[in-house]
């Protein structure tokens, strides 16, 4: 596998909750790659955790950071990052993601609505209905996140482990099916 990857860097995107930090943690394990977390370069560079961000300087300038950083996190090889579920909304961003190979976590809103009921973190989720505001960042959202190379769909049951084990099943031919549209443009 990491022959085929050849160092390509591996993004992680999807709506909060997907567990794109727990996954990511362990793809890293099994690749031999670093892992990065983008909310957590972001908190290291300001020194401050991401919803102090949010009320202090604002969503504006929270996503400029946010774009900065990965940058940054873009130019190294053989990194698995996890990113912010709204890394995906700046055009600018894709020009880095599509240097690496994309996937996207994706999950039922039922679910995240489970998952992040006692979440006090995440600034775009407080003091609102959880279901109807997940329900409108996702339908937001959503045509972002398909333009992943990847979609990996989370059930209920399953365990950061049999997540791995299918996104290490697709990796291979995505990658071939990549390398023929790559040398099918290039022919003449
Ligand atoms: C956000 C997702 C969060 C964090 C910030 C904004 C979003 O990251 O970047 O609260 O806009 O969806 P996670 O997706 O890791 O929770």
């Amino acid at each position: 596998m990491q022959e085929l990857l050849g160092g390509t860097n591996i993004f992680l995107i999807g709506m909060m909750g997907t567990g794109k930090t727990t996954v990511g943690k362990l793809l890293a394990q099994e690749l031999g790659y670093r892992f990065f977390d983008t909310d957590v370069l972001i908190e290291r560079v300001t020194q401050q955790p991401i919803d102090k961000i949010f009320t202090s300087i604002g969503e504006k300038n929270f996503r400029q950071i946010e774009s900065q950083v990965l940058m940054e996190v873009a130019a190294c090889t053989k990194s698995v990052i996890a990113t912010g579920g709204g890394i995906v909304l700046r055009s600018q961003n894709w020009s880095h993601l599509r240097h690496g190979l994309i996937i996207w976590l994706d999950a039922s809103v039922e679910l995240l609505t489970a998952r992040l009921a006692n979440d006090y973190t995440r600034p775009l989720l407080q003091k609102t209905d959880l279901t109807s505001r997940l329900n409108s960042l996702f339908e937001q959202r959503r045509s972002l996140y398909t333009q992943g190379d990847l979609r990996i769909f989370i059930n209920e049951n399953d365990t950061p482990e049999m997540l791995i084990t299918r996104i290490l099943a697709k990796i291979p031919s995505k990658i071939i099916s990549s390398f023929e549209v790559y040398k099918n443009k290039n022919k003449n």
